[in-house]
């Protein structure tokens, strides 16, 4: 697939952003912002995060992989009339001080950077001792890695190890005392070709991994996924539960 800074930054991420409104708010509200707190908000995409910390009175920083986000993001905060120190980064190596920030939250974010190790020492630096670390990551889900893996060449899934309470542990145990909640989010539809024109337009992923194929294997990426989400259709339309992981830290 090509470049991560560039295919993040395509289609309507927005539409799938809104839908975890519900997940952005409790990720700022759990993270207990106070008044002119140093905040830094990893993988920020257009701002859901940042902008609900900086209107909650914090000073905000963010920060993303894709310059197209930082722009959108920029955009955002313009329009809700926040200020936030926005600059395009990649996790693995924040241009921040040492121990310069109260908190640090990513949602759904640095959990799709290579290196998970590196990320996590970069998160790590930037928290100032008893500075708060808020993450949500994804539970790996079968059915749907059954969807994908046949079009991945046999990658795995890069957010699995941020998505089960062991290896939280491992990775970032040594650094923060954690505290993990399981919660799931209901992807919902008319039915399963409404859910994949959703997931098609506007999950990067999914379109890099669609745009990666040739002409003729698409169809099959969309057939799986449509058939998966078809099966969790009633008389109210698809609601397919993807489970995801609320991670709060305490840097020691
Ligand atoms: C699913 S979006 C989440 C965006 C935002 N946090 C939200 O909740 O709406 C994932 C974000 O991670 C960013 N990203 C991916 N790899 C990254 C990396 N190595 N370093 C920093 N950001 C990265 C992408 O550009 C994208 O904006």
């Amino acid at each position: 697939m090509s470049d991560p800074a560039a295919w993040w930054g395509e289609g309507t991420y927005e539409r799938l952003a809104e839908r975890l409104a519900p997940i952005h708010d409790e990720l700022v509200r759990r993270l207990e912002p106070r008044s002119g707190e140093r905040w830094l908000d990893v993988a920020a995409g257009p701002g859901a995060v940042a902008i609900r910390a900086a209107q909650a009175g914090a000073r905000v920083s963010a920060s993303d992989l894709a310059p197209a986000m930082i722009e959108r993001a920029r955009g955002a905060a313009a329009a809700a009339g926040v200020e936030l120190d926005l600059g395009v980064a990649d996790a693995r190596s924040l241009p921040c001080e040492d121990a310069s920030f109260d908190v640090v939250s990513s949602a759904f974010g640095v959990i799709f950077a290579p290196e998970p190790e590196r990320v996590v020492a970069e998160l790590a630096r930037v928290c100032r001792s008893g500075a708060r670390l808020g993450l949500t990551t994804w539970v790996p889900n079968e059915e749907l890695d059954a969807v994908w893996e046949p079009f991945a060449d046999g990658r795995p899934a890069p957010t699995d190890v941020w998505g089960e309470e062991r290896s939280l542990e491992r990775l970032l145990g040594d650094h923060f005392d954690l505290e993990v909640e399981r919660d799931s989010w209901l992807v919902t539809g008319r039915n399963g070709a409404e859910v994949w024109e959703l997931f098609a337009s506007s999950a990067p992923p999914v379109r890099a991994l669609l745009g990666s194929l040739p002409d003729e294997r698409r169809p099959a990426l969309r057939n799986a996924f449509v058939d998966l989400h078809e099966r969790y259709r009633d008389e109210r339309g698809v609601r397919f539960p993807m489970e995801y992981l609320l991670v709060l830290g305490k840097r020691r």
